[in-house]
Parts: C-alpha cells; structure tokens; sequence
C-alpha cells in the first residue's frame, strides 16, 4: 500500500492520484518541482489525535516548522488547534494565519532578547523555557512588559527515542532541555522569580518514533517531577508531551495518534493525574503523508557502476535525503510498460549528496513526472536557495479542487536584496 492511501492512489489507467486529482496534471498545470498538499489527509490526522482527547482539557500544538505555509497553519487552527513555534519568524507566521497568543506555545533552545518582547506582546500561552539564563531574561523582560510570562520548563527525561541521533533530543547528552536532575532546583529559581508563572512542564524526546513506550517513560519521568513539585508547592497545570509520532515511509508501522493518546491517557489515569490538562506538539505525523513533492525527470544517464536518473528538484527542495540519509519512496506519476532497472535518482545541484533516492527501480523516460512520497513535513519547510535555485510552489487541494498556496521564487527576487559595490 502507499505510503498516504486512501488520499494518495493509483487510478485504472496507472495514474498516482492525490484526493482524485492526476498528480502528472497537477505538474504540468502549476510546473515542477511542486509540492501538492491534502487537506483532507491533515484533517484525518489532526481528527485521530482530537478523537483520542475528547473529554479532557487539551490543546493540540501542531508545530509549524513541520510545514508553515500560511495555508496550512489555517487548516489546523480551523480545526481547533493551536501552534508550536520555535523563533520569531514563526511567530510572524501564526500571527498571519490569525492564531491568537493563547493557542501559542513557544519552544526552542535558543530564544533571543527581542523574540521574547515579541512573544510576551503577542501574549503566548506558554514559553518552554530551556536554560537558566532564558529564565532569567525572561522574567526580566515580563517585568519591563508588567505582566508574568506563563512558563513551563522543558525537561530531557533522558530516554532513547529509537530513532535517527540527528532527530533525537530527549537524551541527556543532546543539546535539549533541562537535565532531569537538575529540573527541580530550576523549577524553584523560576518560582522565585519575580517576572514568570509556573503553569506546565513539558519534553519532547525525538521525531519519527513508531514505539510507544519512550513516550510512557517519558511521561513517567515528568508525572516524578510533577509530584516532586507540588510537593513543594509548586503547582504544574499542564503536561506537555511534545511531538515525535513517527509515519511510514516504507514499510514502519507506527501506533496509530488514536493509540499513543489512548495509551498517555491510561497512564496519567493511572497515576492519578488525568485532571491534568494535556498539550502536545505533532509536527511530521499532521502533515507528512498529506503531501507528495512532484518532479520531472530532465535526463537519464545510464553509467558503467550506476544509472542516474535526473530530476529537476534537488537537496534544496528536499534536504532530508542527503541530510539524514532518510528513504522516501518515489513513484512514477504515470505508469508505463517496460524494463525498470536500478537509478539512482539525483537533482541538478552540484553535490555528490544531492539525491532524493538510490538503487530505485522505475520504469522511466525523460520528460516523465515523479513523485516523492511522504514529502508533507520537513520538505518545502527546510528548502534552501542553494546554487541560486527558486523554492517550488506549493497546491493544497480543498474539496477536490487545486489551490495554490504558494508561487513559485522568482530567480531574479533572490538577490533583490543584494548589494553591488558601486
Ligand atoms: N516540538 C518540539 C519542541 C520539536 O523540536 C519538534 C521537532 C516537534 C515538536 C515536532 O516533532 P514531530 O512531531 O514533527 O516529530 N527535520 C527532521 C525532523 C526534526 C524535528 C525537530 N523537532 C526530519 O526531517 O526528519
């Protein structure tokens, strides 16, 4: 099955299909490459994590660096979510997509002085704070600002994801986080600080995880924390379990958002902490297999130890090939008889590490049009200009109809801001 069935299919006449629509079509109509989006597949995602919730105080953060686009961000706040950002341009973005302070949490490592003004005048619901001195600054500037920033304290339970080391974050020698022994001593600074309000405490542990069991460790550890806390007087509202739900791109066999919730809910029951209200941060498994990036194959050149197949997108289109050595199947957007040798299928840029897929077998001829699965998170979002290459468009599909919801770069604006030296 494909990677996005039932949105994604293969009609009678051998045609990839997306919500219906004939993804060659779609091509030649917007161009390539091309990302096209389902908004019904991200609205069948974000309904399986808000199926599992019902009954229970919670908020759905979908983190927008899995996908920003304007568009996008509205589908999800329509649905009843609100937004993980992590810096100040995202912040831009929510405010644009008019998602209001209050469904905004603001995560990330590193907050600059002027990215928490701005987040303390646009009102987030919550910062997750990562280090003492973001403690510290912040409550300095909540002071000058006249109002309490609302924290929550990002904690590194220290448990293994299972999953790529560049997409794991919730061990204890990743960069993330407040080690969780030290959790309990930061927590009381925060609390005497005169600038902040303890509302939460949160953890993100990794991205594309398929177990659930890092997640109920993690939980485990924080419910510890939360204990300890209150305890101490400490009150914590909200438990913030972070993202990471893994999708297939090939043959992974990730819990399904209905189980994961199911299963964290069972065990805050159990605990007795399910009064608690629940926030979580889905990125990859909202939009992931919602969206496919399309791309027309320039040239083949069949060599002595390797058959490259050339595609007009590159590792700027799409990174997470060359970055993570990640495998997402790719397909022919129209079927056609024929030997199918082995291709390695690479883009214009002059890296050796611009390919999108290796040892494919297709069936193909220059001029065909390919897709690449899976491509709805963490593609159009970590694009680059490199080698002075436009950034594709974006479609998302509405009730059966093509939209565009992003024009493709225009060389020429790339350097608009450029200066010569006179
Ligand atoms: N919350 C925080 C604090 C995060 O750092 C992330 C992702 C998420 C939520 C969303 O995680 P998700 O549900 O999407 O797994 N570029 C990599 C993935 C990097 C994930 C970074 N953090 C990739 O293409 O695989």
């Amino acid at each position: 099955m494909l990677p996005g069935a039932p949105h994604l299919a293969r009609d009678s006449a051998g045609r990839l299909t997306l919500d219906g629509l004939a993804l060659a079509d779609l091509a030649r109509e917007f161009g390539s490459p091309l990302y096209v989006y389902s908004q019904a597949a991200m609205l069948q995602a974000v309904a399986a994590y808000q199926r599992a919730l019902v009954g229970r105080q919670h908020l759905v953060c979908y983190a927008m660096k899995a996908n920003s686009n304007l568009a996008v961000l509205q589908t999800f706040a329509r649905a009843g979510c609100g937004l993980d950002i992590v810096s100040g341009g995202e912040l831009l973005r929510a405010q644009a997509a008019g998602v209001p302070g209050d469904r905004v949490v603001f995560s990330g490592v590193g907050k600059s002085r002027r990215e928490l003004q701005a987040a303390l005048a646009y009102g987030v619901r919550c910062f997750n704070v990562e280090s003492l001195p973001e403690l510290d600054l912040l409550s300095a500037e909540a002071q000058r600002f006249g109002r309490p920033a609302p924290i929550s304290l990002r904690v590194n339970p220290d448990v293994d994801a299972g999953t790529h080391p560049y997409i794991s974050t919730g061990l204890r020698d990743n960069k993330f986080g407040i080690a969780h022994d030290q959790a309990v001593a930061a927590y009381r600074h925060a609390a005497s600080l005169p600038g902040l309000r303890v509302v939460g405490i949160d953890c993100h542990i990794g991205s594309q995880i398929t177990q659930i069991e890092p997640y109920l460790d993690a939980l485990d550890r924080l419910l510890d924390l939360v204990e300890a806390l209150e305890r101490e007087g400490i009150a914590i509202h909200h438990i913030d379990v972070g993202g990471g739900l893994g999708i297939q791109y090939s043959d992974e066999a990730p819990p399904t958002a209905d189980e994961l919730v199911g299963r964290l809910l069972q065990r805050l029951d159990a605990r007795g902490h399910g009064h608690r209200e629940v926030l979580m941060e889905p990125g990859r498994s909202l939009v992931g297999n919602a969206g496919v990036l399309l791309t027309e194959v320039l040239a083949l050149k069949p060599g002595p130890t390797k058959n490259f197949c050339i595609v007009d997108a590159a590792m700027n289109d799409l990174m997470r090939p060359a970055m993570y050595e990640a495998w997402m199947a790719i397909e022919p957007c129209q079927q056609r008889p024929g030997p199918a040798p082995a291709w390695d299928v690479v883009g214009p840029v002059c890296e050796s590490g611009d390919w999108l897929g290796r040892d494919r077998c297709l069936a193909v001829e220059a001029g065909d049009m390919l897709a690449v699965l899976s491509a709805g998170a963490y593609g159009m979002s970590m694009a680059s200009n490199y080698n002075t290459r436009p950034r594709a468009a974006e479609v998302m599909i509405v009730d059966g109809q093509p939209m565009l919801i992003r024009e493709r770069e225009d060389a020429a604006a790339l350097f608009a801001g450029e200066r010569l030296l006179g």
